[in-house]
């Protein structure tokens, strides 16, 4: 019934999660309220690097995407599992620096890296800076240089794949605003550039083909193109690229049509082409990095909101308005996400309304779900939007001065409070 293992009903016809009543958490924590089953993060943390075991003789590591959602907590568990980080920008580095990550399991990206941005990379020697463009491969050569530093970096490469995904979320191909070109030998001239640069150390090539997709084929095809790349810089330059990233993207279960494959497939076929490529080329296996974000966090996490005013218009639709919206969830305004939502608290009830879930913002489009079939609603009912891990917290926002929710952790009956509800006083405490 559920996207999850970790969501069950209880004997009172309420939805749980991680073996707690989601209208008990509702009731002690407030709503909204972000709750996530750390068992099934740890779970997908442990299957990805055991993939790698299985696979790759372990000649690899995930990093977890930290854009998907980057607080303390999940830096804590991502390093506790072995995994490394991708940050985008200072304020998530900072984040794994406070949480005590390992610098050199870090990799920096960015399109349009600052100054502050590359300083800080460099100051606290993360393991990679992916570098995006050749300004950005100049400004931090000679910034290594001044700090008497050797810089290791990563090229992000567009392979051109088409991942078959939302075009907002597309990144593969050669219109991309991320990424060196390989059709135009732009990604080439970087290579040799590179080489020739005294403070840059070019170790690794990049690329990430999209989000949210289920085919196992553009993984395998973007590994091979990132392969004959690296090929045809050791037979041309001389010069071998010993580590490949091949970005994030896997799909996870949003709504019952949705067909995630197991993680370890796309290990065993992707390695199978890069050890073939290797053998081609005469190279040395390199070493693979994968960036999962959504499937680390996605479907371990869900929303809980309370659902106030129904409004039911004759021969248009039914919206049930819920507290919170956009703010804590802006992805079906943003993308038109499907979503499954579940009245928690009859969640042992037959799904007979069809309804619209608006949120509570001053926009029309706040929507957080149209045309959605769940059991009656009335007013005080606590309604949960499943597989909201990944991309909600991190995507939220103030927009009508509302506090951004906790975030709070479940295991085995047991809830934590991982981040704090902000408060009104969060809200105003840079105003002069
Ligand atoms: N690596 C790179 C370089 C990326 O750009 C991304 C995501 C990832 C890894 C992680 O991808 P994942 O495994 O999470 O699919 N806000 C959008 C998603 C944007 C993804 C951006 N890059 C959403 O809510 O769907």
């Amino acid at each position: 019934m559920f996207t999850n293992d970790c969501l069950n009903v209880n004997e009172k016809g309420h939805l749980t999660i991680g073996g707690c009543d989601t209208t008990e958490l509702a009731k002690e924590y407030g709503t909204p309220l972000y709750v996530l089953d750390e068992s099934v993060i740890r779970d997908t943390c442990r299957a990805y690097v055991n993939s790698f075991k299985k696979y790759y003789d372990g000649n690899g590591m995930p990093l977890y995407a930290s854009k998907a959602l980057s607080c303390l907590e999940l830096c804590r568990i991502a390093k506790d599992e072995k995994l490394g980080l991708d940050v985008v920008s200072c304020g998530e580095l900072y984040t794994a620096l406070k949480a005590g990550f390992p610098t050199e399991n870090i990799h920096f990206h960015g399109n349009n890296k600052t100054d502050e941005e590359l300083e800080m990379a460099l100051d606290n020697n993360v393991g990679k800076i992916v570098v995006d463009n050749l300004e950005e491969l100049e400004r931090l050569n000679s910034m290594a240089a001044s700090k008497n530093k050797i810089a290791n970096i990563s090229f992000r490469i567009k392979p051109g794949v088409d991942a078959h995904t939302h075009n907002f979320i597309r990144t593969g191909q050669i219109d991309s605003k991320f990424g060196f070109a390989l059709e135009t030998g732009e990604a080439y001239d970087a290579v040799k550039k590179a080489i020739s640069y005294d403070n840059i150390c070019l170790k690794e090539l990049h690329c990430h083909i999209g989000s949210q997709i289920f085919d196992i084929e553009p993984f395998v095809t973007a590994a091979e193109i990132m392969m004959d790349f690296i090929g045809k810089i050791k037979n041309e330059l001389n010069f071998v690229i010993s580590q490949l990233n091949l970005g994030g993207g896997f799909g996870i279960m949003y709504v019952n049509s949705d067909t995630p494959v197991p993680y370890e497939n796309y290990m065993e076929k992707v390695s199978e082409k890069v050890k073939a490529k290797a053998e081609e080329y005469g190279i040395p296996v390199p070493f693979i990095f994968i960036e999962p974000g959504r499937s680390i966090v996605g479907e371990a996490g869900i929303t809980l909101y309370k659902a106030g005013a129904k409004k039911t218009i004759p021969n248009v639709r039914t919206y049930v308005s819920i507290d919170g919206g956009m703010t804590d969830n802006i992805r079906y305004a943003l993308y038109q996400s499907e979503y499954t939502v579940v009245n928690a608290t009859k969640a042992d009830k037959e799904c007979t309304e069809t309804v619209t879930v608006a949120g509570k913002c001053c926009e029309s489009g706040d929507l957080i779900q149209e045309n959605v079939k769940i059991a009656e609603t009335e007013a005080g009912d606590i309604l949960a939007v499943l597989s909201t891990g990944a991309y909600n917290y991190s995507m939220a926002s103030n927009y009508n001065r509302i506090p951004k929710p906790a975030v709070v952790m479940v295991k085995d009956g047991q809830a934590r409070v991982i981040v704090k509800r902000e408060t009104f006083d969060d809200l105003i405490k840079n105003d002069i």
